[in-house]
C-alpha cells in the first residue's frame, strides 16, 4: 500500500516538471491501438491497483467506492478478451471469486460491504458474470458443486447472474408498493437513498434481464426487461427524446411525481446496451418486435451524441465528455469514471446491432484520439487526464475513473476482434 500512495503521490508533484510526452493512437490499426490500452492500463494497474490490499479493491482517493472497482474489472475483462493479452487475467479471476466482492452465497453481496451497498453496486459487479458469460471467459475455479447451481456449480457465471436477477425481481416486488414499480436505489432500508429510484438501478436490472434474455433464450428475462422498460417510459425516466434522467424520489406520498432531470452518461449507456440486448433477443425469437429495439437504439444513440459528444465552444466535434461535471472540472471521484460506461457499451452495441456500427465506431474513434493525447509519460507509466477535447493535452486531473474511463474508450475500438458472442 505505502508503494502505491508513494507512486500516486509522486505523480501528482511531478506533473508541473514532466514533459508532455503524450501516447499516439493511430484508430485505424488495431496494433496501434492495443498498444495504446496496454499502456493505459498498466498505469492503471501500476498507480491505482495493489494486490496485496483488499482482493479487487483499487485504490482511490477517500471516499472510494466498491462498485468503481467491479466496474474496473469489467473494463480489463473486455481488454483481455479483445486483445487476448492475459497479462490480468488471474487477477480478474481473483477479484472476481473472493468472496470479499463474490459474497458467501454467490451474488456480490460481499459481507463486507453490507450497509452501503445499493442495487446499483452491485450490478456493476454483477456485469462481470454477464461479460464472462458472454465471453466464455475462463470459469471460477474450482467449481462449488451444487444441484441447484447452473451447470452444477453454485459459483458458476450463470449461477451468480441469475442469483442477482433472482434478487432483483423479489426486491421489484416488495419495493412496487410505490410508484408502480421501480427498483429502489438502496436494498437496504436503513440506508440513505432507500427512498429513490433511479435510472442506474432499474437500466441496471433492464440490461441483466436483456442480456440474459439474450444469452438463454428464455422468454422469462425478456418479459422482465420488457415490463421494466414500460416502467421506466411510464414514469418519466426515459423521456421521449430518449434522454435518460437520473430518478425520483417515493418518500412519504411523493409516488415517483419530481424527476430530477440531471444527466448522466452511464445512465444513459446503461438502457442503451439493454435496448441492443432486446434488439439482438427479439431478432432471433420474436421478430415483430425487433423493429421497435432497434429503433430504440438509434435514438438512444442520437440523444447520446447530442448530449454526451461535442462540447459546445471546444471545436471538439465526436468527442465525449461528462456535460454535468467535466467543463468546471467538478467531477467526483464517481463521476469522473462515467465516461467508461459510454464508451463500454457504445462498443458493445456495435456489435449486437450491426446497423449501428459506422455510427459508434466514429465517435469513438474522435473521442479515443482525445483520450490519448489527454496522457502523459510520468515516472515511466501513462497517466490520462478527466478531458478529452482540451487541445493542450493533459488537464491536471488524474485519476482512477479518467484512466479507466481512456482505458474503455480505446479498448472500445477493438470490439470487433472479441469472439461471438455465446449463448445456450
Ligand atoms: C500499426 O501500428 C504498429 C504499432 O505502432 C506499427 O508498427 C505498424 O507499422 C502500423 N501499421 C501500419 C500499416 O501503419
Ligand atoms: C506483494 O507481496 C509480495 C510478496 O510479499 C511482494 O513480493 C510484492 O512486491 C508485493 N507487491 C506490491 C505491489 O507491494
Ligand atoms: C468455452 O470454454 C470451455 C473451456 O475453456 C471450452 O471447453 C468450450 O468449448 C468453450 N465453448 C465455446 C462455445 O467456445
Ligand atoms: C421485503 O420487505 C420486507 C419488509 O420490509 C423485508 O423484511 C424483506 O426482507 C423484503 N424483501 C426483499 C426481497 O427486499
Ligand atoms: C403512484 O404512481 C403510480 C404510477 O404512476 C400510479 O399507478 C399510482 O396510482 C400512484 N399512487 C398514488 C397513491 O397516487
Ligand atoms: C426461464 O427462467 C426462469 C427464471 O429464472 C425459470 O423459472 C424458468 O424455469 C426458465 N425456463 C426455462 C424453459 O428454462
Ligand atoms: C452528432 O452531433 C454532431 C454535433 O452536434 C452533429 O454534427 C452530427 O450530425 C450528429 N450526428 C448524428 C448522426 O446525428
Amino acid at each position: 500500500m505505502a508503494r502505491t500512495r508513494s507512486l500516486v503521490t509522486a505523480l501528482v508533484l511531478s506533473f508541473c516538471t514532466t514533459s508532455t510526452l503524450a501516447l499516439s493512437i493511430d484508430t485505424t490499426n488495431t496494433t496501434s491501438i492495443s498498444q495504446a490500452a496496454a499502456a493505459i492500463l498498466n498505469g492503471l494497474m501500476l498507480v491505482n491497483y495493489n494486490p496485496n490490499a483488499t482482493t479487487g479493491h483499487f485504490k482511490q482517493p477517500e471516499p472510494w467506492y466498491w462498485w468503481l472497482s467491479g466496474d474496473a474489472w469489467t473494463g480489463i475483462m473486455d481488454y483481455t478478451v479483445y486483445t487476448g493479452d492475459k497479462t490480468y487475467e488471474k487477477d480478474i479471476l481473483s477479484a472476481l471469486s473472493d468472496p470479499v466482492n463474490l459474497g458467501t452465497n454467490y451474488d456480490m453481496m460481499a459481507a463486507a460491504q453490507q450497509g452501503w451497498e445499493a442495487n446499483d453496486d452491485q450490478a456493476y459487479w454483477l456485469y462481470n458474470a454477464l461479460t464472462a458469460l458472454e465471453y466464455n471467459f475462463t470459469a471460477i475455479s474450482p467449481c462449488v458443486p451444487s444441484s441447484t447451481g447452473k451447470g452444477g456449480c453454485a459459483n458458476s457465471w450463470l449461477s451468480i447472474a441469475t442469483n442477482v436477477f433472482d434478487e432483483f425481481v423479489a426486491r421489484w416486488a416488495n419495493d412496487s408498493v410505490t410508484c408502480g414499480g421501480g427498483l429502489k436505489w438502496q436494498y437496504n432500508p436503513k440506508a440513505n437513498g432507500y427512498y429513490y429510484k433511479n435510472s442506474v438501478a432499474n437500466g441496471g436490472f433492464f440490461q441483466t434481464a436483456a442480456r440474459l434474455a439474450r444469452y438463454t433464450g428464455n422468454s422469462t428475462y425478456a418479459d422482465w426487461a420488457t415490463k421494466i422498460w414500460d416502467w421506466s417510459v411510464a414514469i418519466g425516466m426515459v423521456s421521449p427524446e430518449f434522454n435518460v434522467y437520473d430518478g425520483t424520489g417515493d418518500a412519504g406520498t411523493a409516488n415517483c411525481s419530481a424527476m430530477d432531470h440531471d444527466q448522466w452518461s452511464y445512465n444513459l449507456a446503461t438502457y442503451l446496451h439493454g435496448t441492443a440486448a432486446m434488439y439482438a433477443y427479439t431478432s432471433e425469437h420474436d421478430p415483430s418486435s425487433a423493429g421497435t429495439w432497434q429503433s430504440r437504439v438509434h435514438s438512444f444513440l442520437l440523444s447520446a451524441n447530442q448530449t454526451f459528444f461535442s462540447p459546445p465552444g471546444q471545436n471538439a466535434t465526436g468527442v465525449m465528455y461528462e456535460q454535468k461535471c467535466e467543463m468546471d472540472l467538478s467531477c467526483s471521484t464517481d463521476q469522473t469514471a462515467f465516461k467508461s460506461s459510454l464508451a463500454r457499451w457504445m462498443a458493445k452495441t456495435a456489435v449486437l446491432v450491426p446497423g449501428e456500427k459506422d455510427l459508434i465506431m466514429s465517435l469513438l474513434a474522435t473521442s479515443a484520439e482525445g483520450a490519448v493525447k489527454s496522457c502523459v509519460l510520468a515516472y515511466g507509466v501513462q497517466v490520462c487526464g478527466m478531458t478529452w477535447w482540451d487541445k493542450a493535452g493533459f488537464d491536471g486531473k488524474p485519476s482512477f475513473g479518467a484512466q479507466l474511463s481512456a482505458l474503455e474508450v480505446v479498448t472500445g475500438l477493438l470490439v470487433g476482434q472479441a469472439p461471438a458472442l455465446a449463448k445456450i
